[in-house]
């Protein structure tokens, strides 16, 4: 009988050194909307995923041959790039086979802050194929919160609480972690409505400030499912 494996919550890419082990997969999550993109991106044929941290290193593949770039800060696309951080962009048929080169405020600084771990992403897209994976791998599991600049949002965590309930709930896992406790609170507070709970969070208002509610819609409650799992290989995100 396998002993079972721990499972914690670390609400802020900028926490993640507190979380830090060196063995554990870390699941990183943005689902407003990076995490969401990616796989969004992958369900349309996109080859890789090159998450970078600044505007400059994502310019510098404009242009390239199979290469498509794309560029957030502060929920907004960025002038001269391909595309925007918003997964209306990706559901057409210019991504298939190509490499994403994605820079976003906040998702794409998890990723590299979590890059000396086994690192996944995970969106409500793909969160099943996500706890289906972990439970047979059975390694602790760090679920890395994007957060938005430094501070925690309320959606990251929300979904670090469906995805540890799946897990808890496969008899497999404990946990000690009160940011895990409190990510379960949240849950069940929204009552199965994320949409209307997240009504007035800092990033919905956002979003919302820039005529973008359908995207919260569509991360919230994806009209579609996937069971590709990106995983990060070297710079690059590729599909488990
Ligand atoms: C982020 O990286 O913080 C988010 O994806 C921002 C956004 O594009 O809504």
């Amino acid at each position: 009988m396998l002993e079972n494996k721990n499972i914690s919550v670390c609400f802020t890419a900028d926490q993640f050194e507190k979380y830090a082990d060196g063995k554990s997969t870390v699941v990183v999550v943005d689902v407003l909307r990076a995490t969401s993109v990616i796989s969004t991106a992958f369900m349309e044929g996109v080859e890789a995923v090159i998450p970078v941290q600044t505007l400059d290193e994502a310019l510098s593949y404009k242009g390239k041959e199979g290469y498509i770039v794309a560029a957030e800060r502060n929920a907004k696309p960025i002038e001269g790039f391909d595309y925007g951080n918003s997964p209306f962009h990706y559901i057409n048929a210019d991504v298939k086979g190509k490499t994403l080169v994605l820079t976003t405020t906040n998702g794409t600084k998890a990723i590299h802050n979590a890059r000396e771990h086994k690192v996944i992403t995970a969106s409500y897209i793909n969160i099943e194929a996500v706890a289906t994976y972990l439970i047979e791998e059975h390694n602790d599991v760090i679920i890395l919160c994007s957060g938005w600049k430094g501070v925690f949002n309320l959606e990251d965590p929300i979904f670090a609480g469906s995805l540890a309930t799946l897990l808890l709930d496969s008899g497999k896992y404990d946990s000690n972690c009160d940011s895990l406790f409190a990510s379960k609170q949240l849950l069940n507070n929204a009552n199965g409505d994320l949409f209307t709970y997240l009504g007035d969070s800092s990033h919905r208002r956002r979003l919302k400030s820039l005529n973008m509610e359908d995207d919260t819609r569509f991360c919230l409650s994806p009209p579609i499912k996937s069971d590709v799992i990106p995983i990060l290989k070297g710079d690059k995100l590729v599909m488990l």
